[in-house]
């Protein structure tokens, strides 16, 4: 199994378009240590030729630009994309969906909340119907990602339920924040290659949005060959204490990567440490983290308890 992070940032991308704070302001000026970052995407294939797109995030069209995998290659019209599976309903995970409208056949698949999002927004029907199939992500079943080039399936992938919360434009006024949803709002994936049975073969995880871990997730990661996670927050009140906003990383549904006090307790390192996990790397990565500094202090701590700060064009094998 091939994967390319087509995107390692969180929702407003590195640099936000909006943000003059300073790890903003040296990525804007295409400063080394502050690597500009494109919304989190990630592309996976279990031949190098045809592939998923893992959320389709608003900067979908560059990034399809900046990875030569992902070009046309057959006739006159054609992409090697075969399909998009989403993790949940936040512009940051499909508002790229939009970019992919040129009546290119594909398959597209998100949880019955999810789907229910994009029928609700008309918008979406670009997306022509007689082109683009939307298939329903069963929760802890494991189906096939079908090519609607191809008869055989050669990816495989399994959606579960991960602490979450509605995306942002859902909220409304009865939104309560101390609730979590831990349904189908918000999802990770499994992806594998080989028989559809989970034998042993290379899998991998991509989590991008994840309030909490909890026991049950913690024993489904345990021992993975890859997880790609949540890296939104160094520490949850990080926005607070930098004057950039007025949500902790818990308002937002994000764990953060230390917690929220300076011994990391609640945070996704500590959470993470006895879990055996062979590869892990952070995505979703939001503009205000110090750790998107190549020379920070924070980055030194990342990649001494065993992870790796993913990069857009990263690419990975299984
Ligand atoms: C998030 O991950 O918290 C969302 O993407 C926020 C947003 O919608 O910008
Ligand atoms: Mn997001």
């Amino acid at each position: 199994m091939k994967l390319i992070v087509l995107g390692s940032a969180a929702g407003g991308g590195f640099p936000q378009w909006n943000s003059n704070a300073e790890g903003c302001r040296r990525a804007r000026t295409g400063d080394p240590v502050a690597l500009s970052r494109t919304q989190t995407s990630l592309a996976v294939s279990a031949d190098g030729r045809r592939w998923f797109v893992l959320n389709a995030a608003p900067d979908l069209r560059a990034q399809i630009q900046a990875t030569p995998a992902l070009w046309p290659t057959a006739g006159l019209r054609s992409s090697p994309i075969a399909g998009v599976a989403l993790t949940g309903g936040d512009v940051d995970a499909l508002a790229g969906l939009l970019d992919l409208r040129e009546r290119h056949r594909f398959n597209l698949y998100a949880t019955r909340s999810v789907l229910g999002v994009l029928a609700s927004n008309r918008i979406f029907e670009v997306l022509a119907p007689d082109c683009v199939t939307r298939l329903a992500l069963p929760l802890d079943q494991t189906i096939a990602l079908a090519d609607p080039e191809r008869d055989a399936p050669a990816l495989f992938v399994r959606a579960f339920a991960v602490p979450g919360k509605v995306p942002l434009y859902l909220e409304g006024p009865n939104f309560d924040p101390e609730k979590y949803t831990e349904d189908d709002t918000t999802v990770g994936l499994e992806l594998w290659q080989d028989n559809g049975r989970k034998d042993g073969g290379a899998h991998a995880f991509f989590i991008p949005g994840c309030a909490a871990m909890t026991e049950r997730l913690a024993a489904r990661l345990a021992g993975a060959p890859l997880v790609l996670f949540d890296g939104t927050l160094w520490t949850d009140d990080e926005m607070i204490r930098l004057g950039l906003g007025a949500k902790t990383g818990r308002r937002m549904g994000h764990m953060s990567v230390m917690g929220s006090d300076a011994n990391g307790t609640g945070g996704t390192i500590a959470a993470f440490r006895a879990l055996g996990i062979a590869r892990k790397i952070f995505v979703h990565i939001n503009n205000s983290n110090p750790m998107l500094l190549a020379d920070s202090s924070e980055r030194r701590a990342a990649l001494a308890a065993g992870w790796d700060v993913g990069h857009d064009g990263m690419e990975l094998e299984l």
